[in-house]
């Protein structure tokens, strides 16, 4: 059994990732800081999977906390780092918080892989690099934009260090996967989204309004230049997402990497509008969702969709869920969520 560290192994998409790593009989170390997760995150992949993985409470930040685990554990072959902070509105009100988090713990994962020969890695990105592309749909060869947030800098700044790395150490390769908007959650409704106060992505903000938590969303933006005047996002299914990791971490396992570092868009192809997500939430949940059209939210991008050709004829992978059950498998997380936790 081959063993994969997943840093933020408890957080959204780690935990989706140790499921099919699983699945795939990986033996899955999770390491985590639980500053934005919690341990019950462990049980939900146990019942799912049969299988409690190990885990390791970490900040990988720390220097020296970083050392100690990779020499506790010396037989790791592979890394898919996803530990960072990740609030857009937060890392503009606490940029250092974010430089620190994300870059220092980037830093301390790739000495220790130099130093103890942990070749593969594989780096969450996100799509935020493109901004707003000049084209549509987003292709990995779209120049990066300036952020327009430190998170988003973060990731930028990350690629760059991690390209540093790896032409330093020949022994190295890498897969960055740039995310658009992951959404929904596992199907057994186990594992999902859980944030922290009051949402700021869509999908648990509708969610958390339909369940009565919230009095109405807002839907930020009515006068964009497309075609219901809403903005548009390419939104994958969480799980969708997490497979993708298996198909990256094989790909590096078997050396089948045409260059050290290589880049693939995790989307589904496709855009939709606020209004869109907001109908077809509608449609299959049932509830009728109070929402009000205010002002743009500042930040915001117009469009933005996944060139996905390349992620599917190299890596192999492509999204399968369709919106309907993307949507469905959120707020049936909710209600599951909500049902244990009152
Ligand atoms: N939106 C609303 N109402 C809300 C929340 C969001 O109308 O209450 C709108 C936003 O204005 C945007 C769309 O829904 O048009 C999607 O917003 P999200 O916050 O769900 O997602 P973003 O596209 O803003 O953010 C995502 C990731 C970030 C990443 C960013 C850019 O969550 O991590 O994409 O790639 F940085």
């Amino acid at each position: 059994m081959k063993q994969i560290l997943v840093t933020g192994g408890t957080g959204y998409i780690g935990s989706h990732t140790a499921v099919e790593l699983q699945h795939k009989s990986y033996e899955v170390i999770v390491a985590d800081n639980l500053s934005n997760s919690s341990l019950d995150v462990l049980d939900g992949i146990e019942q799912i999977t049969g299988k409690r993985p190990l885990f390791e409470q970490i900040d990988f930040a720390k220097d020296q906390a970083c050392r100690d685990f990779f020499a506790k554990y010396p037989n790791i072959e592979a890394i898919i780092h996803f530990a960072a902070y990740k609030a857009v509105g937060e890392s503009m009100e606490q940029p250092i918080k974010y430089y620190r988090n994300n870059l220092l713990g980037l830093m301390n994962i790739l000495e220790a892989m130099s130093h103890h020969g942990i070749k593969h890695l594989v780096f969450s990105s996100s799509a935020t690099v493109y901004g707003q592309p000049e084209l549509l749909p987003a292709s990995e060869k779209a120049p990066f934009q300036p952020a327009t947030s430190p998170y988003g800098n973060t990731k930028q700044i990350s690629e760059e260090i991690i390209q540093d790395c790896l032409q330093a150490d020949p022994q190295l390769s890498a897969i960055a996967l740039r995310y658009f908007n992951p959404i929904g959650a596992h199907a057994s409704a186990l594992i999902g989204e859980l944030p922290l106060g009051v949402p700021n992505n869509l999908v648990p903000f509708i969610t958390q309004t339909a369940i009565g938590i919230r009095g109405k969303l807002k839907v930020f933006g009515t006068d964009y230049n497309t075609p219901d005047g809403t903005a548009i996002r390419d939104y994958i299914h969480v799980v969708d997402l997490a497979k993708a990791h298996v198909y990256a971490i094989e790909r590096l396992l078997n050396n089948q990497f045409q260059t050290p570092f290589e880049f693939f868009n995790l989307g589904t192809g496709k855009g939709r509008s606020v209004l869109e997500i907001i109908q077809c939430f509608e449609r299959v949940s049932g509830v009728k969702l109070p929402y009000e059209l205010v002002g743009r939210r500042p930040g915001d991008v117009e469009q933005v969709w996944a060139d996905t050709e390349l992620a599917n004829r190299v890596l192999g992978w492509s999204a399968q869920s369709s919106l309907e059950e993307t949507l469905l498998s959120a707020w049936n997380w909710e209600k599951n969520y909500r049902a244990k936790n009152q």
